[in-house]
């Protein structure tokens, strides 16, 4: 899969995907993630791609011809499932579409910075429209890196145990049970007797009892 991201801050993006697992899924060759800078698309002097909005108004905007210059340049090399708008007033991204994102072949990303992007870029070429939570951010990069992971995580093949992503928090409208590693014994808080019993399907048992029950308690909004 790709993960193409168009920026105007390319450099926020250098570290987010150079580690752990998303290294992992890159060195496999599972994810390819490539940043594009901006400002290589623009054909304003001193390499603009914002401007003043129209009718007046704080903050500005970036302008729809570079937008178009790069998404058409890319566009030649590869044919994109979706162009993605990170934004505060898209959809509320969640488990579900990072499922169906990562069935996709090539995605398109667009960060957006300032007031936000010319609206006719939006109705002419972007395909979906994301939020990765009600609060704004200063551009769409930190957003763009939290779908790029949680999309990468899913490829087949990235993650060691194939079934851990499967058993995370959300995956079947459950959040995950606790989880406990050595000691055994911390200041005698001791881990739950069931765990060292060695008998899987009791274990199995327990895991769901405490994933519904730490669903009820704290998102029952979740609960199926
Ligand atoms: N850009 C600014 N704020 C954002 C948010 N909450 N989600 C996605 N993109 C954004």
């Amino acid at each position: 899969m790709t993960i193409d991201i168009i920026s105007v801050v390319p450099d926020l993006l250098s570290s987010p995907f150079a580690h752990s697992i998303m290294k992992r899924a890159s060195d496999k060759g599972l994810l390819q993630v490539n940043v594009i800078n901006l400002r290589e698309y623009t054909t304003y002097a001193r390499a603009q791609v914002d401007d003043y909005q129209f009718g007046g108004g704080a903050g500005m905007v970036l302008m729809i011809e570079p937008l178009v210059n790069a998404v058409e340049h890319l566009q030649k090399e590869k044919q994109y499932d979706d162009v993605i708008y990170l934004t505060p007033d898209g959809e509320t991204f969640n488990q579900k579409m990072a499922n169906t994102l990562s069935l996709k072949k090539n995605l398109l990303m667009i960060c957006g910075h300032y007031k936000g992007i010319d609206q006719r870029f939006r109705d002419h070429f972007v395909t979906k429209e994301i939020s990765i939570g009600d609060y704004v951010l200063s551009g769409g990069e930190l957003a763009a890196a939290v779908l790029t992971d949680a999309i990468g995580r899913l490829l087949p093949g990235v993650l060691n145990d194939e079934t851990s992503a499967l058993t995370d928090s959300f995956q079947d409208n459950l959040l995950s049970p606790p989880v406990y590693t050595r000691p055994e014994i911390y200041r005698g808080w001791a881990i739950p007797n069931v765990l060292k019993s060695g008998n899987h399907k009791l274990i199995e048992e327990w895991r769901h009892e405490q994933a519904i029950e730490r669903t009820t308690l704290r998102r029952p909004d979740i609960l199926e």
